[in-house]
């Protein structure tokens, strides 16, 4: 086994296919960017009105090695010079996982490196450390992606506790089942956002969800039948329906639903610092109306820039460079872990 040395920088490979993107990205110290490999599914998906499962494993096959390739020719390092290898165990769609991971592992085998398994969550909150140079635990983080909704309390590096969390829809699965009823296709959430940049976000009033007992949790269910009813009555009555007026008036009320909860337990737990991560916090007014609400209460506010939002292998990097330095590594008996939960550790230790 090579020894690892930090003088000039450890270079990690990780590689991310939970879903429907095929990622690779090379990066220093977890923290420098050299290179990070995005192939959209999109196209593949958009006809099924989402991502079919089967079909993403089979691209993933196809891609990951001409996606790492990329990765290393575009950061100018040979596979031999890669020190470690991390991947996304889980959560995700299962044959999506196990494309990466088997890769990973392969490689990992070869090279005699160690092998560092990834909670895909967890590598979102981690995309903030890439950009946001300054930023350390402890702070809260509110992570809105396609199947996650959560208010987690980062209180160390790898250490997190879930403060609030969505009863039924995440964020952005609510973004692309309304996107679906309306005709905008897959996915839903950028569609839905252009849409709304045209219309009254306070036109219609949708209602306001309430977990009983549970202050710090979501719910998006309402909502969304909300939404499908609206749209119900409009077509009995034969009424046309504004659709960017909907948008906008959808996209708000799921933004204030965010902000209402967040601003509940920065408040009970005086968080002064608060980390956006997953990929609805590519939506521009959703960050824009947290940062307007953390200035107004002097909270300090980090977000991703758009390509750390959406699913990429560097965010794995990043918070693969912190596992390592805390002295986890599996060994050759990784496999996926479609439901794993945040800061759980489904692996065997090397
Ligand atoms: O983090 P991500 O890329 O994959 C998961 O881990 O789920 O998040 C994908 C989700 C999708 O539901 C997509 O509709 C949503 O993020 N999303 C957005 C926007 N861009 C992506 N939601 C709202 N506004 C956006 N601009
Ligand atoms: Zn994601």
């Amino acid at each position: 086994m090579s020894t690892l040395t930090e003088k000039e920088g450890l270079l990690i490979l990780a590689i991310e296919t939970s879903c429907d993107e095929t990622s690779a990205a090379i990066v220093k110290n977890g923290r420098t960017v050299l290179s990070n490999i995005i192939h959209s599914q999109i196209a593949l998906h958009e006809t099924y009105g989402g991502v079919v499962p089967e079909i993403a494993s089979r691209s993933h096959i196809e891609k990951i090695n001409e996606v790492i390739e990329k990765a290393l020719a575009q950061a100018q390092v040979s596979l031999h010079e890669i020190d470690i290898i991390a991947v996304t165990y889980g959560p995700g769609l299962v044959g999506a996982l196990l494309v990466g991971v088997s890769q990973a592992k392969a490689i990992a085998y070869a090279l005699d490196k160690p092998l560092i398994p990834i909670h895909h969550i967890e590598g979102h909150i981690a995309a903030n450390f890439l950009e946001h140079k300054q930023l350390r635990p402890p702070f809260l983080s509110l992570v809105v992606s396609g199947g996650h909704t959560h208010l987690i309390a980062v209180k160390d590096y790898g250490k997190f506790e879930i403060l609030g969390q969505t009863r039924d829809d995440a964020a952005g699965e609510a973004f692309d089942k309304i996107a679906r009823a309306i005709g905008f296709g897959y996915p839903g959430g950028p569609k839905i956002e252009n849409e709304a940049k045209k219309g009254n976000p306070y036109a219609i009033p949708f209602p306001k969800a309430k977990v009983e007992n549970a202050p710090y949790d979501f719910s998006f269910s309402g909502l969304k039948s909300a939404v499908l009813n609206y749209l119900h009555k409009a077509k009995q009555r034969g009424e046309n329906v504004n659709l960017s007026d909907l948008a906008a008036s959808f996209q708000q009320a799921v933004i204030d639903a965010l902000i209402e909860k967040t601003a509940l337990v920065i408040e009970k737990y005086s968080y002064s610092t608060l980390v956006l991560a997953g990929g609805v916090a590519a939506n521009r007014s959703l960050v824009f109306q947290l940062r307007k609400w953390c200035e107004e209460h002097r909270i300090k506010f980090f977000a991703p820039s758009l390509v750390y939002c959406t699913d990429n292998a560097a965010m794995i990097a990043a918070a693969a460079y912190d596992e390592y330095r805390q002295g986890n590594r599996s060994n050759y008996t990784l496999n996926a872990v479609p439901n794993l939960k945040i800061g759980e550790r489904k692996y065997e230790q090397w």
